[in-house]
C-alpha cells in the first residue's frame, strides 16, 4: 500500500476513485444515506450537479457500514468513479468499524480495477477516534481485505495490486498522520505475515521452519535469536516439550528472539507462543473433523513471531523476549502415552491423563523457562482449548490471567485493535481436579470449563510473574471469508499485542 499526503482537491486530482464517506441518516423516519460536509462530500455534489444527492434520495443504497455505491462521473471529474462508503450510524462508529470501512475501499477498488484512489481526512474527532486513529484502521481494513495465501499456486491467482492512496490534508506535513500510516502498514504486514504462517501445512510449516523464519526476523531486524534444538532441550531440561516431540519424525526446537530498546526499559516483556505446528492429538487421537485444521496449532507462534517483526521496526521502549516452543503432536512408537509421568523442567512431575492436551505441556517448561529472565510482564498466546467454542463463539480471544491489570491493559488495547476479546475466571477451586493422580499434577482437571483449567495448569509454572494468557483456539482461524479477509488464519492477535506493546 502507498499512500501521499495531499492538498489537491478532490475534483482535479489524478486518481481512478474518489472516496466519500457516506452516514446513515434518518429523513422522515426512514434510513437514508447522506453526504458530509468536511470531506468534501456536499461541495462534489454540488459539482456534479447533486447528482450524488438524487442517487442517494432514489436508489437502494442506505449508507450501511460495509456496503458502497460506485458512480461513474468520468465525463465531470479527472477521477473516474466516486465512491460512496457506507459508514452507518456516525454515533456507533468504533475501532472496528474504520477496518470494516477500509475493507469496503479495497473491494470497492477491486471492482473498478482502480489503483489509485483519493479522500478527504477531516480534521475533527469521530466517533471519539481521532484522524490518525481512523487512518489507521482504514489503512488497516484495507490491506487485510487484499491478504491472499497465493504461494502455491503463484501464476493462477494473482494478488490484487496494492493501492495507490492521496489523502487530502489542509497542510502537506502532518508528522501524526504520517505515523499512523507507517504503523498501520507494519501492523497490518506482520498481521498478513501471521497468516500465512497459520496458513502453510504443517509438511511445509516444521518448527524447523519457524526456527528459519525467526532467523530471518532476527536478521531484518537486528534482533538476537537462539535456537535451542532437541540436544539442547534436554541440556535444559524440558522433558515436557520433548516428551510431546518424542513421536515425530521432525525434532522439537525452542526459539528465543530477543529485542532490546536503545534508550533504557523500565517493562521487560516476556512473549510465549504455542508452536505446536500439528496436532493429530497423540494416541488420544483426534477425529479426522477436528484434526484437518491443526496446522495452524502454531498461531500463538505465529502471532509473537510477527508482532516481534513489528517491533523491530516500531522500536519501543521495552524490552521483549519472544519464546516459542515448536513440535508436532504425532502418533509413533516412540510417542508419549496415556499415563506417562514426566518431570517438568520446574521440578513438578505431570501425569500424561490426555496426549491432547499437549500444548499445556510445552507452554510449562516454556513459562518457567522464560521466568527465570525475571520478566516484569508475562504473556502467552496458545491455541490452547477448543472449548472456547462455548464460553466465548468464533470471533473471541479468551483471557486470563494472575494479574489483572496487565489483563486489563490487553482488554484495552484489543478494544483499540478491534480483536475481541474477553475475561474468564481464573477459578481456583478447579485446581482439585488435577490432583490425586501419582503425580504432582496431571494434564487435564476435571471441570468442563476446558479454557479456565487450561490456563489453570499454566498458572503453575509463572510462580510470582505478573502472568496473562491469550486462548486463541478460535479466534486464529475463521472456517469462514468474514470482513477483513479470507477462510484460514486471521492473523490474531497480533494487532492487539502491537497496540499492547506501543502503548507500555
Ligand atoms: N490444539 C488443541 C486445541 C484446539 C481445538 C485449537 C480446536 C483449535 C481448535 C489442543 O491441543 C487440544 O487438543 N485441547 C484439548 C484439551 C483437552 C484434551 C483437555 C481440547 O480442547 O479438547
Ligand atoms: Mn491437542
Ligand atoms: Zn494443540
Amino acid at each position: 500500500m502507498k499512500y501521499q499526503l495531499t492538498k489537491s482537491s478532490l475534483s482535479t486530482i489524478d486518481a481512478d476513485a474518489v472516496l466519500l464517506l457516506s452516514p446513515q441518516q434518518s429523513v422522515d423516519g426512514k434510513p437514508t444515506a447522506g453526504l458530509r460536509t468536511a470531506d468534501g462530500g456536499e461541495r462534489l455534489d454540488k459539482q456534479l450537479g447533486h447528482r450524488l444527492s438524487t442517487i442517494m434520495a432514489e436508489e437502494a443504497f442506505k449508507g450501511e457500514l460495509g456496503t458502497f455505491r460506485l458512480v461513474d462521473c468520468r465525463d465531470q471529474l479527472r477521477a473516474r468513479y466516486v465512491v460512496l462508503l457506507g459508514m452507518g450510524d456516525e454515533r456507533k462508529l468504533s475501532p472496528r468499524a474504520w477496518r470494516t470501512l477500509g475493507a469496503a475501499i479495497h473491494r470497492a477498488a477491486e471492482q473498478i480495477r482502480a489503483r489509485r484512489v483519493a479522500a478527504v481526512i477531516e480534521g475533527q474527532v469521530i466517533g471519539g477516534l481521532t484522524p490518525p486513529q481512523r487512518l489507521q484502521g482504514l489503512f488497516e481494513g484495507m490491506r487485510l481485505a487484499q491478504y491472499r495465501c497465493d504461494r502455491f499456486r503463484p501464476s493462477e491467482e494473482q494478488q490484487t495490486p496494492a493501492l495507490e492512496v492521496f489523502i487530502g490534508v489542509p497542510e502537506r506535513k502532518n508528522t501524526a498522520l504520517e505515523h499512523a500510516l507507517a504503523r498501520a502498514q507494519i501492523v497490518s504486514e506482520a498481521t498478513c505475515m501471521a497468516r500465512t504462517l497459520v496458513n502453510l501445512p504443517s509438511n511445509v510449516c516444521t518448527p524447523r521452519y519457524l526456527a528459519d523464519v525467526a532467523r530471518k526476523i532476527a536478521r531484518r531486524g537486528k534482533l538476537q535469536c537462539n535456537i535451542f534444538d532437541a540436544k539442547a532441550l534436554a541440556t535444559m531440561r524440558m522433558r515436557l516439550l520433548l516428551a510431546v516431540g518424542q513421536g515425530s519424525a521432525v525434532p522439537p526446537v525452542l526459539i528465543h528472539l530477543r529485542y532490546r530498546p536503545a534508550k533504557g526499559a523500565k517493562e521487560r516483556v516476556a512473549l510465549v507462543g504455542k508452536g505446536v505446528t500439528f496436532d493429530t492429538g497423540g494416541y488420544d487421537l483426534k477425529p479426522s473433523r477436528n484434526m484437518l485444521t491443526m496446522h495452524g496449532d502454531m498461531a500463538g507462534a505465529a502471532a509473537v513471531l510477527a508482532t516481534m517483526e513489528a517491533m523491530a521496526q516500531l522500536r519501543p521502549r521495552v524490552t521483549i523476549d519472544a519464546y516459542i516452543p515448536a513440535t508436532e503432536n504425532c502418533v509413533d512408537a516412540a510417542a508419549y502415552k496415556p499415563s506417562d509421568i514426566i518431570e517438568s523442567r520446574s521440578g513438578k512431575t505431570v501425569e500424561i491423563v490426555n496426549t491432547d492436551a499437549e500444548g499445556r505441556l510445552v507452554l510449562a517448561d516454556t513459562l518457567d523457562y522464560a521466568v527465570e529472565q525475571e520478566p516484569t510482564l508475562l504473556i502467552d498466546i496458545a491455541t490452547l482449548t477448543g472449548g472456547v467454542k462455548y464460553a466465548l463463539g468464533e470471533i473471541y480471544t479468551a483471557v486470563l490471567g494472575s494479574d489483572q491489570s496487565l489483563v486489563d491493559q490487553l482488554m484495552a488495547a484489543s478494544r483499540v485493535a478491534a480483536e475481541p476479546m474477553w475475561q474468564l475466571p481464573l477459578e481456583e477451586e478447579y485446581l482439585d481436579g488435577f490432583k490425586g493422580g501419582l503425580a504432582t499434577l496431571k494434564n487435564c482437571g476435571k471441570s468442563g470449563a476446558s479454557t479456565i483449567t487450561g490456563a489453570l495448569f499454566l498458572s503453575q509454572f509463572v510462580g510470582k510473574t505478573p502472568w496473562a494468557h491469550l486462548d486463541i483456539a478460535e479466534a486464529s482461524w475463521s472456517d469462514e471469508p468474514h470482513a477483513l479477509g479470507q477462510q484460514g488464519g486471521t492473523g490474531a492477535p497480533v494487532r492487539t499485542l502491537c497496540e499492547f506493546l506501543m502503548a507500555l
